[in-house]
């Protein structure tokens, strides 16, 4: 039975707006990279996701298919964004499969609450290698798509400013490393790490008409991150503080994401679009 399209995303959008488009979505197994996806495939795109699982990857991309009919989706399992060589064979598989590679999103992540002080060198530099070198080999195995997609959407025909929708990156990252947040220093580094490496992609490659966005989700219920660190917190008091009084939903993520993705977001690059309901401005304060 798939998730109604209702619950995935808002009616505002039109239906077949990514007609013909692929998306590859590292991490798309997981809570909010599969909002994502789904969202993407409900409005008319293909998509490749890719995890370290075999199972949980593929079975995710069965049922996101199900979203659309005729719908395409790929689930490349096994596939590790530490690993540039099987990121570059995957790419390739995308595209043989499916035509092209027109948007990305760099997701796969890795988490676990732990204190500094008791942190391998080793724990520290996983969470690192998956986060940042694991975007990087993400953005580097597509980008020659993403280029050819970008140009084939160019008025102009040569490095142009952006003038429609193809070419385009988001990188989801998070808003704990504004402020800091314990148990969370490998994280705080990594999505800093993160939002570094979008902002120097927009720079490096917008000639070429691709766009690199951020979109930093607070917390977003229902989520695997949100299971862990619930745990740890009073969570009817950590809801109060929001200024929108609640968690967000991966739907609310989904909309933010084909905002970008969409003509809409056209002149947007190098934007960190925070998604947490106004939950990083209170952080800190009473
Ligand atoms: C301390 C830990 C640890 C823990 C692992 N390590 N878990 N240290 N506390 N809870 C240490 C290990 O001991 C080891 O160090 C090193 O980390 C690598 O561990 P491995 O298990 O070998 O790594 P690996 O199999 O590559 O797994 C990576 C992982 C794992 C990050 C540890 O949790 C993972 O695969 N996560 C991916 C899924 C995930 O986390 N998704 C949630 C994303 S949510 P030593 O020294 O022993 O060798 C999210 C939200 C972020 O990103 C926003 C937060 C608000």
């Amino acid at each position: 039975m798939p998730i109604p399209k209702s619950e995935v995303v808002s009616d505002v959008w039109r239906d077949g707006i990514f007609a013909n488009k692929v998306l590859f979505c590292t991490g798309g197994a997981g809570s909010i990279c599969s909002a994502q996806v789904r969202a993407m495939v409900y409005l008319g795109a293909n998509a490749c996701i890719l995890g370290r699982n075999v199972e949980k990857t593929e079975s995710m991309a069965r049922d996101i298919a199900t979203a659309r009919k005729g719908a395409k989706v790929l689930g490349l399992g096994a596939v590790d964004v530490r690993d540039a060589k099987a990121m570059e064979q995957a790419a390739e598989r995308c595209v043989q499969e499916l035509g092209s590679i027109d948007f990305v999103i760099a997701g796969a992540a890795g988490n676990f609450l732990a204190p500094m002080d008791q942190l391998s060198a080793n724990a520290f530099k996983t969470v690192i290698d998956i986060d940042v070198i694991g975007s990087y080999n993400t953005v580097k195995a597509t980008m020659p798509y993403l280029k050819r997609s970008a140009h084939q959407h160019q008025t102009n025909g040569g490095p142009t400013p952006t003038t429609g929708t193809g070419g385009r990156i988001i990188f989801v990252s998070a808003t704990i490393h504004y402020t800091g947040a314990p148990l969370q220093t490998h994280v705080s580094a990594a999505k800093a790490g993160v939002d570094a490496l979008a902002h120097a992609v927009c720079i490096e490659q917008g000639p070429w008409g691709v766009t690199s966005n951020v979109i930093a989700p607070g917390p977003i219920g229902g989520t695997e991150g949100m299971e862990r660190l619930a745990k740890h917190s009073d969570v009817a008091n950590s809801q109060k503080r929001i200024p929108a009084g609640r968690w967000g939903t991966v739907k609310e993520i989904a909309d933010a994401t084909v905002y970008l993705f969409s003509d809409a977001g056209n002149y947007v690059n190098g934007e960190i679009l925070v998604v947490d309901g106004g939950a990083w401005h209170r952080s800190g304060t009473n």
